[in-house]
């Protein structure tokens, strides 16, 4: 069969603003959305261009606006989608070229709340040891594979770009629990900040993002809590 791909372009080099084109891209129903845009990039446009690596859910680079929802394009089967398929750059960040946007900012935010283990002991010989049930506590926060489509559909960052967003709280909490780790309260004074914890309203918006299925409202809850008994 076939689908209508709509892609929103735009070309910093020639384009005043950003436009939309329409491809007839033939499709199997367990094709993906990146199998399509690979098929359409190389059928049709070798111009479009938009990010990609590891193909499998895991590096978390083509997170996309795909038929209104940020997704990853590896994870949506076209069977999922009908017969046409609109994709658009994650909202809010600049766009470079097409699909692909400038996520310095986004990786900003994360550097910002210091997302490595902080001890004050060398290592010694062995392992830092710790209990199943420690482990337990901020397992959720590992699987975070910073694709930024849990920050990028979050209406207080849309608001306020400023807002350090879901993403790098998610990448705070997996440290500030970690029983290993010596500088949560660093971190809660990064996240007490007005642009921290607490401008999120628990919109839910990039819990129904997360490809990784992440709990992040409960972390940023945690977190927030965290914040306020410090
Ligand atoms: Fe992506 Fe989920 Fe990590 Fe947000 S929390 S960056 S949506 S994997
Ligand atoms: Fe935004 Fe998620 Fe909070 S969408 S407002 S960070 S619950
Ligand atoms: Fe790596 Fe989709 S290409 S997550």
């Amino acid at each position: 069969m076939d689908v209508e791909l709509r892609i929103q372009r735009f070309d910093p080099e020639t384009d005043q603003a950003p436009h939309w084109q329409s491809f007839t891209v033939p499709v199997e129903p367990m094709d993906r959305v990146l199998d399509v845009l690979t098929r359409a990039k190389e059928q049709f446009d070798g111009s479009i261009t938009f990010r990609r690596s590891c193909a499998h859910g895991v590096c978390g680079s083509d997170a996309l606006m795909i038929n209104g929802r940020n997704r990853l394009a590896c994870k949506l089967r076209v069977e999922q989608l009908g017969r046409t398929i609109t994709v658009a750059p994650l909202p809010g960040l600049p766009v470079v070229k097409d699909l692909v946007v400038d996520m310095e900012g986004f990786f900003g935010k994360y550097r910002s709340v210091m997302p490595f283990l902080v001890a004050a002991e060398p290592e010694g010989s062995g392992e830092r040891l710790q209990s199943a049930e420690q482990r337990e506590v901020y397992d959720d926060t590992t699987k975070c594979i910073l694709c930024a489509a849990c920050t990028t559909s979050c209406p207080s960052f849309w608001a306020e770009p400023e807002y350090v967003g879901p993403a790098a709280i998610v990448n705070a909490h997996r440290f500030i629990f970690d029983s290993r780790d010596e500088a949560a309260h660093e971190r809660l004074e990064i996240l007490a900040d007005e642009d921290g914890v607490w401008r999120c309203r628990t919109t839910f918006n990039c819990v129904e993002a997360c490809p990784r299925g992440i709990n992040i409202t409960k972390a940023i809850l945690e977190v927030s809590a965290a914040v306020g008994a410090r």
